[in-house]
């Protein structure tokens, strides 16, 4: 085979397994082509088991089969998995790194040889709606940015940024499920304080949230054109959106994304 026209994804902890899901649904990869590798063995014999993938047994056979590499250890992983896999690395190989918080410029440190892209997926990937951000570490060529959009695209759009938007992009979108999830949350106690039964409630707010967001990204309305469209002078939308105005709403998602933000900065430390 040829070992470019193949994947090994280092860590099939939630994240791996869901990306190579959606490379092979996306049709970037057959799942033959994807070879996994993990910590630990049982978690890779039923990723295996599941998806019809391979298991080459270890990282360095991993990198050694494949061209391109997904890099999907938590964090603090990162490092012990560099040092294993960096021998086994050429000039010709793409890793692709989805560790929160860990540059560009660290893995290319640890790694001497091969091209580094950076993304940052978010939870909705799971059922392919994710949302990604990548960027190209300095030895990435357009071509294996490119590559690397169409193979993570499996799970969702997929947006180029500068490295120097990350913690922005973790703010926003790598947290923003959470946020969107909790504003649900309160709205299905709500409808429950207001006479409904919880399961109603809750088929009436998840329906409410997805079609919001269809209006958005395929009604092609702004969000404050919904807004309007449903906010009668003096009706019912007006004295709810009325009260959350004044309980500060607008201000307490501010601090929020602000929050995550500095947060994302604090972990991801000066020199990393
Ligand atoms: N979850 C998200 O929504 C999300 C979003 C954006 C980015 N990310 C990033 O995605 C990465 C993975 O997150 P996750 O939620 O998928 O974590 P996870 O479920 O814990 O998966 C990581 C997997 O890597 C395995 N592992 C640890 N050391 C290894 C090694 N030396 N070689 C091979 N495999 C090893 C772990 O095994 P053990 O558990 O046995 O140690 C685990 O199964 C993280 O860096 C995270 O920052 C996650």
């Amino acid at each position: 085979m040829n070992s470019v026209a193949a994947v090994a994804v280092i860590g099939s902890g939630k994240m791996g397994e869901i990306l190579a899901a959606g490379m092979v649904r996306a049709g970037a990869f057959r799942a033959d082509q994807i070879f996994v590798t993990d910590a630990s063995e049982q978690r890779v014999a039923e990723v295996v088991d599941r998806h019809g993938f391979r298991s080459p047994g270890g990282n360095l056979a991993a990198v050694g089969a494949a061209g391109i590499v997904l890099l999907a250890v938590k964090p603090k992983d990162v490092a012990q998995v560099l040092e294993e896999i960096g021998p086994g690395l050429g000039d010709g190989h793409l890793v692709i790194s989805i560790a929160a918080g860990i540059t560009t410029a660290f893995i290319e440190q640890g790694l001497p040889q091969g091209a580094v892209v950076r993304a940052m997926p978010n939870a909705a990937s799971q059922v392919g709606e994710g949302m990604t951000a990548i960027c190209a570490g300095s030895r990435a060529t357009i071509e294996q940015l490119e590559t690397a959009r169409v193979i993570l695209q499996g799970v969702g759009p997929v947006i180029v940024i500068e490295e120097s938007y990350i913690d922005a992009v973790t703010a926003v979108s790598g947290s923003g499920p959470a946020y969107f999830a909790l504003f649900a949350e309160a709205m299905i106690d709500a409808g429950v304080t207001v006479g409904l039964p919880r399961s109603v409630s809750e088929q009436l707010v998840a329906q409410t949230m997805r079609g919001t967001a269809a209006l958005v990204t395929d009604g092609g309305m702004q969000p404050v054109e919904v807004r309007s469209a449903v906010t009668s002078p003096g009706g019912t939308t007006a004295m709810a959106v009325g009260e959350l105005e004044r309980a500060g709403v607008r201000a307490a998602v501010l601090n929020a994304v602000q929050a995550a933000f500095d947060r994302s900065r604090v972990l991801r430390g000066p020199s990393s």
